[in-house]
């Protein structure tokens, strides 16, 4: 092929490449006179038409992309306001101010939402708040189910314990400190009979056995012989009832669930005696859950942090601050939604409206919207990252008040970007959250 001829057609192949490059800016701007001009520079071979466009696009391109984000930002008098508080905490930084958007570590006591869809950074953004959270001195209570990402934190903070429902020092029957025994046996049968969905004669059974022992040992006059799984479930079996008495049933259905416990965790069953729940909580600690069945971590979780409101109320220990961030990764397991009465039962969520003035503060995540409506009512700051289901999707436009095109913004969050829903600021915006390194 001559020379020229080559040439010509090199030429011809990078002119088109710059129109096809042109065409895919201008298609942000989808105006007609765009169009137009790219039809001449691909008719005219002129490159320096091609340059002159190029320059004219691009700023309009990048605006129009930002216009496509129907997120607006906070005014920087409101981050400023969040800054002078005291104990801030970095929730990441607000992307074309460049600002950082904080809260005071004491409003975590009013509760933190973090919905997101496998791999979208939750982790990372809980590793953020439990660092930040431990270096204000504050305790981390962490209830991790089926993973076990948390105690990577030990990197960083060595003296973070970490625990399984086979080491955690906590014997279920030991009555708080200074809690009634009877309101600890009314709190013990009820979250214990509907995380396992047992009926209202189970329930019974359950209140009747509990109190016999309890009574026998004479822990209502103060004796703290308590009892273990063990006990009562012989003390279930020693109840005798006709064949046809509705009653065999119902001890059947009990046995089976003490038995459940007995086989998966049998060193927490043996406990009987243990650190109060007061002093375990002065230390930041991490509960892997992961051989319990849902049900078996609702209840276990759900009594740890009811007893230790229970302590902290009999106690007086009334606070503004937060003592304890409580970290629940999954906070399905606690929190399902559905009706009370049946599936749904959220033993936790009537503590969520009172548990701050005893400086429990909760961060909850998950990787659905598929929760306890006491979650979203009780949180005051949601945050969501990348979801893909339409029906999270839906419910997090109802509950974080988003508009249809902010909704459907959604899927479209990168890794670390994040919607964050606060009051004092009217509308959600943008955040991009900063990867945490545990070395
Ligand atoms: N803010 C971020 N910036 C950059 N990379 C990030 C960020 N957050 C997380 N990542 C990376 O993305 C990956 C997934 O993050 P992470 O484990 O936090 O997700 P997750 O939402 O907790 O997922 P899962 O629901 O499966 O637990 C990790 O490799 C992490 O390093
Ligand atoms: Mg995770």
């Amino acid at each position: 092929m001559p020379n020229t001829a080559k040439q010509n057609m090199d030429f011809r192949r990078a002119n088109t490449d710059r129109v096809i490059g042109l065409a895919t800016t201008a298609k942000v701007i989808n105006e007609p006179w765009v169009q137009h001009f790219i039809k001449a520079i691909a008719l005219t071979d002129d490159p320096g038409l091609e340059e002159d466009l190029a320059l004219a696009l691009k700023p309009r391109a990048i605006e129009q992309l930002f216009r496509d984000i129907p997120f607006n930002n906070p005014t920087q008098a409101q981050l400023s306001e969040f800054l002078q508080m005291q104990h801030p905490m970095l929730f990441g930084i607000v992307p074309d101010l460049g600002l950082q958007f904080v809260q005071p570590i004491d409003w975590f006591n009013q509760h933190l939402l973090i919905l997101g869809g496998t791999g979208t950074g939750k982790t990372n953004f809980l590793y953020a708040i439990i660092l930040m959270a431990i270096r204000y001195g504050r305790k981390i209570i962490a209830i991790e189910r089926n993973k076990t990402d948390l105690r990577h934190l030990r990197r960083m903070v060595p003296d973070l314990l970490v625990f399984t429902s086979r080491t955690i020092p906590y014997p279920t029957f030991q009555v708080p400190e200074g809690v009634d025994p009877r309101l600890f046996l009314t709190d013990f049968v009820e979250i214990f009979c509907k995380s396992h969905g047992l009926l209202d004669l189970s329930e019974g059974l359950a209140q009747t056995t509990l109190v016999n022992l309890f009574r026998e040992r004479g822990i209502f006059e103060g004796s703290q012989n308590w009892i273990t799984f063990c006990d009562w479930k012989r003390e279930i079996q020693n109840l005798r009832f006709n064949r046809w008495d509705r009653r065999s049933g119902a001890i059947d259905s009990l046995v089976l669930r003490i038995d459940g416990y007995l086989q998966t965790m049998p060193e927490l069953c043996a406990i009987q005696h243990g650190p109060s729940i007061g002093e375990l909580c002065e230390h930041s600690f991490v509960w892997e859950l992961a051989n319990e069945s849902e049900r078996q971590t609702r209840f276990l979780a759900s009594l740890f942090l009811k007893n230790l409101y229970r302590f902290r109320i009999a106690r007086n220990e009334r606070v503004s601050i937060l003592r304890n961030l409580i970290i629940f990764d999954e906070c399905k397991a606690a929190f399902p939604a559905g009706p009370a009465n049946l599936t749904g039962y959220a033993p936790l969520a009537n503590i969520l409206s009172t548990c701050r003035e005893v400086g429990m503060g909760f961060a909850l995540s998950d990787q659905t919207a598929d929760l306890n409506d006491s979650v979203f009512v009780q949180t005051r700051t949601k945050i969501c990252m990348r979801l893909g289901s339409g029906k999270d999707i839906q419910a997090v436009e109802r509950t974080f008040g988003l508009d249809r095109d902010q909704a459907r913004f959604i899927p479209r969050l990168d890794i670390g970007d994040a919607i964050v829903r606060v009051p004092k600021v009217d509308e959600p915006f943008l955040i991009k959250i900063p990867r945490v390194r545990l070395q």
